[in-house]
């Protein structure tokens, strides 16, 4: 009811805001990267806890659904990039279907808010009817099918959720994937003390990080008000923070109902330039990083064309506001954490495009909160 709202008007809203909190609550107590943090759901038999079997895989299959789906694709960036460890990730509805090869040193990891989407409940079954047994669920519900149907588990403190567009959730699962990619680059020997130690530092600063990309909500607000007239929206980002673009796409769609989709910004002349007008807002997330001077030559591009640019920036991307360019800075230089803060704004886009042009933001039309038949 209103009174569970406080100060907001939505309960997206009130999510969002919880982040700081919902992350400070998931990493709460952690003093060190320890593979018993992943043993939650005590599924697995003795001696195939989460240290044995951390040594043994030899690759990662993530599956997931939705918002879900996406904290996996970032994730796959930071298994591969930190912990060396190959991964792949899949759609939970089309893992079930197609004949895949399995392999019985791979661990299986599904993230689901619920632990009750059919389609990632029935993903993780299939790969166990496969003889695939070293399975890991990122999960928000301790007591869900997910948690209980695999072997290890790592619970997310998100705290129930019930805006029907993921907010919190998401970004504690990637709080849990991170911790998971230092777990598995501990296990290979790829990760030294002090970098442990400096990840962990990078966690622990989170909530205050998160906090302060909050604080730009009235300039995220002026960015609403000119998408919420537009038809179509493409969000551009490359590298850790193309699937923060993917998510940005899903959020807005989600609940404004305006078509976007996202590109990994080096695909942008195979297709969708074709689509920028004046008419198409282009929202590229540009942290300083190793792609940025490439991402600044698909941005002019843009710009070539008439598309006007929406663009998260920091301070050392050195891209400025001009005509037809919008930039809101972001207060930080994140690091490999950077996707965790770079999807807040995008939330924020989408909630206040929703609330400009008034639908129903925490129910939107023809979607659940958990969609447990297929
Ligand atoms: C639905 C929800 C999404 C969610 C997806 C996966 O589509 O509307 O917000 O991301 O299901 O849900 P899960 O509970 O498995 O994370």
């Amino acid at each position: 009811g209103a009174a569970e709202l406080g100060p907001y008007r939505h309960y997206m809203q009130k999510e969002i805001f919880e982040q700081p909190r919902a992350i400070a609550d998931t990493l709460d107590g952690i003093q060190a990267v320890v593979p018993e943090l992943f043993e939650a759901s005590g599924n697995h038999p003795a001696g195939e806890g989460a240290h044995h079997v951390f040594k043994q895989i030899e690759s990662v299959l993530i599956l997931a659904c939705g918002t879900s789906y996406y904290s996996g694709c970032t994730a796959k960036y930071w298994l591969e990039g930190i912990a060396k460890v190959p991964t792949q990730v899949e759609i939970a509805s089309e893992y079930r279907y197609r004949e895949s090869v399995p392999n019985p040193h791979t661990l299986v990891v599904t993230i689901s808010q619920s632990g009750e989407t059919a389609d990632t409940l029935a993903a993780l079954r299939h790969a166990q009817s496969l003889g695939m047994r070293h399975t890991l669920t990122v999960c928000n519900v301790a007591s869900s099918a997910m948690v209980r149907e695999t072997r290890l588990a790592y619970l997310t403190r998100a705290g129930v959720e019930i805006g029907v567009a993921s907010t919190k959730a998401f970004t504690t699962q990637l709080a849990g994937l991170f911790l998971l990619t230092l777990a598995l680059a501990q296990a290979k020997g790829r990760l030294t003390e002090s970098q442990e130690a400096a990840h962990l530092k990078a966690m622990r600063h989170l909530p205050a990080a998160l906090s302060a990309v909050l604080a730009l909500e009235p300039q995220i607000i002026s960015w609403a008000d000119d998408f919420a007239g537009k038809q179509n929206a493409l969000f551009l980002g490359r590298g850790l923070h193309y699937p923060i673009a993917l998510e940005g796409a899903l959020k807005l769609k989600e609940i404004t109902y305006i078509h976007a989709e996202a590109y990994a910004a080096g695909e942008l002349k195979h297709g969708p330039l074709a689509l920028v007008t004046s008419e198409m807002p282009v929202v590229t997330v540009a942290p300083h990083d190793a792609l940025l001077e490439k991402l600044k030559s698909n941005m002019q591009e843009v710009r070539a064309r008439g598309g006007v640019l929406y663009v998260l920036a920091d301070a050392d991307s050195r891209i400025e506001s001009e005509d037809g360019i919008h930039v809101i800075r972001m207060p930080e230089h994140y690091g490999p954490l950077s996707p965790l803060l770079h999807v807040v704004p995008l939330q924020l886009l989408a909630y206040h495009t929703a609330v400009a042009r008034g639908t129903d933001v925490d129910k939107p039309r023809n979607l659940a909160k958990s969609v447990t038949v297929e």
